[in-house]
């Protein structure tokens, strides 16, 4: 179903085109992230000591860019746990499917923007932790 790694979802360096009126960071699907954007979304206004995510997806890729503020992503493989901050806006972290996600240490005034590869579908999102890890179990098992 998915082969999937927190050792995949990895920080991706974006453009910055910088002058003395401020910064400007373009990004193109397929380009400058390894997927092409059908769905932009953002979050913000998020209450302090908040946390957010808290399922996996069966084919969604994300980048996940701290547009404002910082917030820690703690990524889960099932075997594997990393926990990355992101604070800069020309900083986008990458998450694959089959990734478990929590979104923690919001801080006040922090826009998430969200790159998608999908349009929403309700149908991709594994909500239930031990689902998600037996469907994984099952995974290893059949090779
Ligand atoms: P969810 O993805 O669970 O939020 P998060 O991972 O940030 O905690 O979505 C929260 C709610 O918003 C859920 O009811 C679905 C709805 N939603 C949409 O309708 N469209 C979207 O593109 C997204 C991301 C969420």
């Amino acid at each position: 179903m998915f082969s999937s790694s927190v050792y995949n979802c990895n920080v991706i360096d974006l453009p910055k085109i910088h002058n003395r009126s401020g910064n400007i960071t373009p990004i193109h699907g397929e380009l400058d992230i390894p997927f092409d954007i059908k769905r932009v979304y953002y979050l913000y206004d998020i209450p302090g000591g908040e946390s957010r995510g808290g399922h996996a997806h069966y084919r969604l890729y994300q980048l996940l860019v701290a547009a404002s503020g910082s917030f820690d992503v703690i990524l889960d493989d099932g075997r594997m746990r990393k926990t990355v901050s992101l604070n800069r806006p020309n900083v986008g972290l990458l998450i694959t499917p089959g990734i478990w996600r929590d979104l923690v240490n919001f801080s006040s005034g922090a826009v998430l923007l969200v790159l998608a590869s999908e349009l929403y579908n309700a149908d991709d999102y594994i909500r239930d932790y031990e689902t998600f890890l037996s469907l994984i179990a099952k995974q290893n098992y059949s090779g």
